[in-house]
């Protein structure tokens, strides 16, 4: 049975969040070496823990292979990750699905590095509905429309993608912060990684490049029990329903919107982010 908490105005997961888990996230003290991964679900977070595992190891996939993302890079706000992180070597690689507004006062009284990971949201909210599927601890969709109109009315669980994009964007002069894509991450993985490794100061070893390209394939994660999510008990995600790995491309929802649902989609983003300055390598920009 879902359970719903409410914080900072958007309903998230009970199963996974109490107010006291939620109130330990936004008053979290930031070390100056840690990295946060901040993302809205399904935009490539589990992709970009993978990532920065591999750069922090050097090319060593030993980490990647032996403890689970959620102890490698767990999450501020998760009931389960209060242990990894109280365990966590320095320096901290780790996640959010917060919106800005809750953890920004912290980070910008930080030197935290943050980087946000945005995919396109048509892909998003297709990735999003097959997720209610097996996640036992969000609420069960009914047809792709209806969860359609609740992703765009921001209703969903985790809120608005919209207000999420624009919160974390709305940082960019504020926090030591970098953008990147699910998009380019796919298009070139080896300069994305170059990227990260410049934003970070984390210099790339021999062969490092080469061990990320192999250990951070969608086939690789797919098959990795530490990533995939396997390892998560049936009544809090049946894998019967489906793979947290679905399919792992772009543009998928070419295959699930009609075009009314897509000149609707069209619509709505113009309205939420026309006026809002994009990075150049943004999906939809
Ligand atoms: P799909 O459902 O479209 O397949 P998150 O980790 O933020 O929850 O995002 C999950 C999405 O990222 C899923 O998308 C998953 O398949 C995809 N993903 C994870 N690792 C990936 C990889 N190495 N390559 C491509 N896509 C990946």
């Amino acid at each position: 049975m879902e359970v719903t908490e409410t914080f900072a105005g958007i309903a998230l997961p009970g199963h996974l969040h109490t107010q006291e888990s939620l109130g330990f996230a936004a008053a979290f003290t930031f070390r100056p070496s840690d990295v946060l991964i901040a993302t809205y679900p399904k935009s490539g977070t589990t992709w970009m823990q993978e990532i920065l595992t591999l750069l922090f190891s050097l090319g060593d996939a030993r980490p990647a292979k032996t403890i689970p993302n959620w102890e490698r890079a767990p999450w501020l706000e998760q009931i389960y990750c209060r242990e990894a992180l109280r365990d966590a070597e320095t320096p901290r690689l780790l996640t959010t699905h917060l919106p800005a507004h809750v953890l920004a006062p912290a980070l910008q009284r930080s030197k935290a590095k943050v980087i946000y990971v945005a995919r396109n949201p048509k892909d998003v909210a297709v990735s999003f509905y097959h997720f209610h599927h097996l996640a036992k601890f969000l609420p069960d969709p009914s047809s792709f429309d209806a969860f359609l109109t609740q992703f765009l009315e921001g209703t969903v669980h985790y809120g608005s993608w919209f207000d999420h994009v624009k919160g974390w964007l709305g940082q960019r002069h504020l926090l030591d912060i970098l953008y990147v894509t699910y998009e380019e991450l796919h298009q070139d993985l080896r300069g994305t990684a170059q990227r990260l490794s410049d934003f970070l100061g984390c210099p790339l070893a021999p062969g490092t490049l080469a061990a990320l390209e192999q250990h951070c394939s969608f086939s690789a994660m797919r098959d990795n029990a530490m990533a995939n999510y396997s390892l998560i008990p049936a009544e809090i995600m049946d894998h019967s329903q489906g793979r947290f790995m679905r399919k792992g491309v772009v543009g998928d929802w070419r295959s699930h919107f009609s075009p009314e649902q897509n000149a609707l989609f069209n619509r709505r983003y113009q309205e939420e982010m026309g006026d809002t300055e994009l990075p150049s390598q943004w999906p939809m920009a």
